[in-house]
């Protein structure tokens, strides 16, 4: 069984269409959809925006399903030049950089009094996805930065840290919380975002813009790791 998640129904929408024997799981105002896509056992959820609702849908699905992996797919902002919009970019690390405990002496990101920080892919997930050819834009592999904020005017000196300090390549709101509840339970994870903005004064109107495309490049993107991952044993890694 994998985990697909997305933050929003929008980013999830496309997924549904496609899933066969397709049921409806209901949960705490959150419907979940289990089924088959490509041959493989997946449950397809809602995440909810921001850190908590992500940490708290994700958590319950690895209770409730002991999956073998958890793939999460949505929109990013670009904070590189190289990285356009509608580029799609997988997940190398992530960390969250809003999480800031400087006065303890702990660098920006560093989860106090534990060893996590910056919080890499499952290795073979990232590399069956570096396989993916986009039908638009192109693939990079990067560092997320994940935050309960969505960033306009990231040029602004207050976010010079996401590039400076955290070398981060796309922003959003969920990747971190994931990747730090899959690395606590030891569930391997990849998140891979489709670009729909530069975090700059357009980045909401492009983001809405923006989603249907997103949506149709994180099925793509989806079915074909799944296919790939029918090939290898995750355990062993
Ligand atoms: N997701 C997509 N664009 C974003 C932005 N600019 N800030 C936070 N999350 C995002």
């Amino acid at each position: 069984m994998i985990i697909i998640l997305g933050a929003m129904d929008s980013e999830i929408d496309e997924f549904l269409s496609r899933l066969e024997d397709r049921q409806e799981i209901h949960w705490n105002g959150f419907t979940q959809h289990h089924g088959q896509l490509e041959g493989q056992e997946v449950l397809v959820s809602k995440s909810g925006v921001g850190k908590v609702m992500s940490s708290m849908v994700t958590q319950h699905l690895i209770e409730r399903w002991q999956p073998q992996a958890v793939i999460f797919t949505g929109l990013a902002g670009s904070l590189r030049p190289h990285i356009e919009i509608g580029d799609t970019l997988l997940a190398c690390d992530l960390v969250q950089h809003d999480l800031e405990s400087v006065a303890l002496n702990l660098p920006r990101g560093q989860v106090p009094f534990s060893d996590y920080r910056f919080m890499p892919a499952h290795p073979v997930l990232l590399e069956l996805a570096a396989g993916f050819q986009p039908a638009n834009g192109r693939l990079h592999q990067g560092r997320i930065c994940t935050g309960d904020q969505f960033i306009t005017y990231r040029e602004m000196n207050s976010h010079a840290y996401l590039t400076e300090e955290l070398e981060g390549d796309g922003v959003e709101m969920e990747g971190a919380s994931v990747a730090l509840v899959c690395s606590v339970n030891r569930v391997p994870f990849l998140v891979a975002r489709t670009i729909s903005d530069r975090a700059d004064e357009d980045a909401a109107t492009n983001f809405e813009a923006c989603l249907p495309q997103a949506s149709r490049n994180s099925l793509d993107l989806v079915c074909y790791l799944l296919r790939e991952m029918a090939q290898v044993d995750l355990s062993e890694n």
